[in-house]
């Protein structure tokens, strides 16, 4: 599914498009795991990017939410990506809401989603990445709270227990809007509490770097608190943004849905969010941005917000995995054109308070 799967998806797509968006991912899912894997093309020296203690091939990785249960990472790293976040996975499997919960908005090049974290929980995702042990490649796991544990943070401390040892780095999912009172855990003190509790599990054992994913919906105050958090509690990095639960203007019919809107009208409040932090973290702690990506253009933008990393999701849908190496190819070309040697001279240049 690598070549061949960039070749067809121009053609694939109607069909694609014309089930319902969760039968077209799964659909996407069973062909990439049957799909055998070819190394990626190797990206020019100018995008490789040293972040978390790894070594990225060039920044543009594969954001959560599209494998939480870690089914087909080395077919997705095939595509070109330099890495893949798999998750949100959660302590017990999960059923998530009720479907439909996963829509398409085609005129806006947009999803909403409120799948509420179904998984399979931490054991099937540890036996999948236990039985690719040794293959390389960097792989995050995002990790997320029960719907209804009666400790979230257990679960996050649980999470991190079962992975420390089989991901590259781990993603403490705070901001997804599909868990009623998740995205609580943003608010100062419980971030604190939340993050002191994975310090106490983090200094008992080996464990990879430590990443927070936030919201792009959060008020400039609480960007100055959790700034001031992320540096003390000595978090390894950010992941700006998930889902927006904003409704700007948008064509679609689904537009009323419930849920978390990612895609094109995410870019700019997405990237409004990575400045700020920016702005108030500098290059102290590296930032992924998430939200919108959908061009070599887009992906550049949010490096000049301050972005050392790229993940991205929806664009796919519409654009399939040809995008991948359009994006880094014009990355590259970018960089080339403006006379810089490396993608690390553009990072965060335009962001400012
Ligand atoms: C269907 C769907 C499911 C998602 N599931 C998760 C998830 O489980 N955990 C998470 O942290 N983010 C999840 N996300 C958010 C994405 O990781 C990403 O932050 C967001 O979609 C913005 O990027 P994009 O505009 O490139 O899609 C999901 C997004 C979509 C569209």
């Amino acid at each position: 599914m690598t070549a061949l799967a960039r070749l067809a998806f121009p053609a694939l797509r109607p069909l694609l498009h014309a089930l319902d968006a969760e039968n077209a991912h799964r659909l996407t899912i069973a062909a990439l795991r049957l799909a055998p894997t070819a190394s990626p093309p190797s990206p020019p020296a100018s995008l490789a990017v040293e972040a978390l203690g790894l070594k990225f091939a060039h920044p543009l990785g594969l954001a959560a939410g599209f494998d939480k249960n870690g089914e087909v990472p080395d077919p997705m790293l095939a595509q070109g990506l330099s890495f893949v976040e798999l998750g949100t996975v959660t302590p017990r499997p999960q059923k998530g809401n009720a479907r439909p919960r996963l829509f398409r908005l085609a005129e806006d090049e947009a999803v909403i989603n409120r799948m509420g974290f179904n998984n399979e929980g931490h054991d099937a995702l540890r036996r999948r990445l236990a039985a690719r042990r040794g293959r390389g490649g960097i792989i995050g796991v995002n990790i997320g709270a029960n719907k209804d544990s009666s400790d979230r943070i257990a679960d996050y401390v649980q999470g991190l227990e079962a992975f420390a040892d089989l991901a590259s780095y781990l993603t403490v999912n705070i901001s997804s809007p599909n868990t009623p009172g998740l995205r609580n855990l943003q608010s100062r003190p419980e971030l604190e509490a939340l993050l002191g509790r994975l310090n106490e599990a983090r200094a008992k054992r080996a464990s990879p770097p430590l990443l927070v994913k936030i919201a792009p919906d959060l008020a400039e105050a609480d960007l100055d608190d959790m700034a001031e958090v992320f540096l003390a509690m000595r978090v390894d990095g950010v992941i700006v943004s998930n889902t927006t639960i904003a409704r700007p203007p948008l064509r679609s019919a689904h537009q009323g849905e419930t849920g978390g809107l990612s895609g094109r009208p995410l870019f700019a409040p997405s990237t409004r969010m990575l400045a700020e932090l920016y702005a108030r973290l500098g290059r102290r702690i590296p930032l992924i941005g998430v939200g919108g990506i959908d061009s070599p253009e887009s992906a550049f933008a949010k490096i000049e917000a301050g972005a050392s990393l790229l993940q991205l999701y929806s664009a796919l849908v519409f654009h399939g995995p040809a995008l991948i190496t359009r994006i880094v190819a014009g990355l590259a070309e970018r960089l080339k054109a403006e006379g810089l040697a490396d993608i690390r001279a553009a990072v965060g240049r335009k962001a400012s308070r």
